[in-house]
């Protein structure tokens, strides 16, 4: 949520800023903006409504030259998104420049106390108001730039990642942050600074992720620093960046979620190397097999997570309570943190996230350290702040997820959550030895599978074309199948802004059957498993309103393809694989809509692929 990039050294420094906002526009693209220091020390900041092409048309004629700059893409908190709202914001005398990822939870306290000094705001942004109290304490306190941010920052409550310009310092930024990523890249006589990696990566592997708290000085020609808002200087952890460029690249597809779609066989096998061995016989997971006492006696396990990832979470409770016999709460995390969770020393918390940055995610694993549950993580990107904030966890090793909505990311947490119900169904000895390696061997063989539901891309294209009229659509599921229905149903949501709702396919008699007429498709997620028989009827029941209905059903199926008016037909697998295999055409689906309606798929309107706003 929001994008940061900063440069100071002897390459271009706009080039390396516009190329990192690019690579950082899958976190907010409503408007952009750059700070520019030149090497005799003034600042120019140009900012453009919109997404970082409008920034770039904007500064075409325009002194670009500089020896240090920070830039910023922006999704909307405090005010519409405008020029004026747009990043970076001065200070009032217009000595100071600032970019902010984040909130400042008491900004207002902050404002009105500024403009009783006098203070004027162009701006609604919280942001605005941190510059202007910087330069306030600095101006007051006659102090340096570093001391007048630690002050600051000790004022404000709420999260952020923050870089500073100050005129006449052409060859520095300060940075900083507090549950709001932030990391360094370190160059030979320059330094790189960016929200994530991503911009980073061709110029350096050396990287220094900032902790909460931390303040980075970072001046050419001298060695980075790092100090505590308590103004102690922190120890400087130089990390070896695991990312190369193709990986961020679209590799010859139109699309960055069409990618991600057709990584799934690559991506899954990543997944499962070295955790599903000996033919399918033994799933080693390290993060369960290190703290096999706590997964041994847990009463109890609450999922949390947002998004997508909460639907994977939903089947992790499915997996969790079959393989395990524990009972498993899935929560969402935004509702968590403040529904006065009840929690045991003997409950396992579970906060899954793509990202690894979530502001909701992260704070209901604070909570749940507090209460002193042991908490287990699963993301994706390595070193982000949930694996750093849990006790244990898994990465899924997808790679990097760049389409705002999440494809590949979601098979693999079910891959994950899959491993971990069976490792821990093993230890509790709940699964027996022959269940794991009917189920192992069969993991084995999803990667190939999925290759093959992907063989379905031309017939869901044509597909496509028939239902992109419709304004409303109901995804149906029971058992596995009803939380991939959720995740059908949001996937065509974010990207096509048709209305579509999940639904328990037995719930439907309840409401939304009332919905169903020659309007209204729905899509029947009905695999073989031991709930076939029941969701036939409700086939029935849709049918009999009229409606049409698009199944998704095993091979062979000769019940529901006789009933539905179209049919794609997937490989047959154990019932707790099957979401691996049906969301696969589901995504393909909602992608093809998508594009038939000409929607910006890889950056759909008002979303934003991390979120560390709550
Ligand atoms: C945003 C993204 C979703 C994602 C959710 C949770 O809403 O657009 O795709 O599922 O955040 O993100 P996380 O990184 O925690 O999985």
């Amino acid at each position: 949520m929001c994008g940061i990039v900063g440069y100071v050294g002897d390459r271009n420094v706009y080039d390396i800023l516009i190329k990192g906002l690019h690579r950082l526009e899958y976190r907010g693209y409503d408007s952009a903006g750059v700070a520019l220091e030149t090497p005799e020390g003034k600042l120019n900041i140009y900012k453009a409504r919109g997404k970082v092409s409008n920034l770039e048309d904007f500064c075409k004629d325009k002194d670009l030259h500089a020896s240090a700059g920070i830039a910023h893409t922006r999704w909307a908190t405090h005010g519409e998104p405008s020029d004026n709202n747009a990043h970076p914001h001065y200070s009032q005398d217009g000595r100071l420049a600032l970019v902010h990822n984040g909130t400042i939870e008491n900004y207002k306290v902050l404002k009105d106390a500024l403009i009783e000094h006098g203070c004027e705001f162009k701006s609604e942004t919280d942001t605005e108001v941190l510059v202007q109290l910087i330069e306030y304490i600095k101006i007051t306190n006659k102090c340096s730039l570093i001391d007048a941010v630690r002050e600051a920052l000790n004022q404000v409550q709420g999260a952020y990642a923050i870089a500073v310009l100050e005129k006449d310092h052409p060859h520095e930024i300060i940075a900083a942050r507090k549950s709001s990523p932030l990391v360094i890249g370190i160059g030979k006589d320059e330094f790189f600074l960016a929200s994530d990696a991503t911009p980073i990566v061709e110029y350096t592997k050396e990287v220094v992720y900032v902790k909460d708290g931390e303040i980075a000085v970072m001046r050419k020609g001298e060695g980075l620093k790092l100090l505590t808002l308590d103004n102690v200087e922190a120890q400087i952890d130089v990390a070896e960046l695991q990312l190369s460029i193709s990986q961020l690249e679209k590799g010859g597809y139109p699309h960055f979620m069409l990618k991600e779609i057709f990584q799934q066989p690559e991506t899954l096998l990543d997944c499962i190397r070295g955790r599903v061995v000996d033919g399918g016989k033994t799933i080693k997971l390290n993060g369960v097999e290190d703290n096999q006492e706590v997964f041994k006696n847990a009463r109890r396990i609450i999922i949390v997570a947002c998004g997508t990832s909460w639907h994977a979470g939903l089947l992790g409770k499915y997996l969790i309570q079959e393989m395990c016999n524990i009972p498993v709460e899935v929560e969402y995390a935004s509702e968590f943190r403040y529904n006065h969770p009840v929690l045991f020393d003997d409950d396992i918390v579970i906060a899954i996230s793509q990202s690894g940055e979530t502001a909701d995610t992260l704070e209901a694993i604070k909570i749940a350290k507090r209460h002193g549950a042991f908490v287990y993580g699963i993301s994706n990107v390595v070193g982000s702040s949930i694996p750093r904030e849990t006790d244990s966890g898994t990465y899924i090793h997808v790679g990097p997820e760049i389409g705002v909505a999440s494809t590949k990311a979601f098979t693999g947490q079910v891959m994950v959550l899959t491993m971990l119900a069976m490792c821990v169904g093993r230890l509790r000895g709940v699964l027996s030895e022959e269940k794991v390696e009917e189920i192992g061997k069969c993991i084995l063989e999803v990667p190939e599978l999925v290759k093959k539901v992907l063989e379905l891309n031309k017939d869901i294209e044509r597909l496509s074309a028939i239902y992109t009229y419709a304004k409303n659509f109901l995804y149906l599921g029971r058992g596995y199948s009803y939380p991939t229905a959720l995740e059908g149903a949001l996937k065509l949501k974010e990207i096509s802004y048709i209305h579509a709702e999940g639904y328990p396919a037995a719930e439907m008699k309840h409401g939304p059957i009332a919905l169903i007429d020659a309007e209204m498709p729905s899509v029947i997620i009905a695999p073989y498993d031991h709930l076939y028989e029941k969701i036939v009827n409700n086939v029935q029941q849709v049918k009999a309103r009229g409606g049409s209905i698009i199944a998704i059903v095993s091979e062979g199926d000769n019940e529901i393809s006789k009933i539905a008016d179209h049919v794609l037909e997937v490989p047959r697998v154990p019932e707790c694989l099957t979401p691996l295999i049906t969301s696969i055409p589901l995504q393909l689906l909602s992608y093809y809509i998508a594009i038939n309606k000409g929607k910006d798929v890889d950056m759909p309107r008002n979303l934003a692929k991390s979120v560390t706003v709550e």
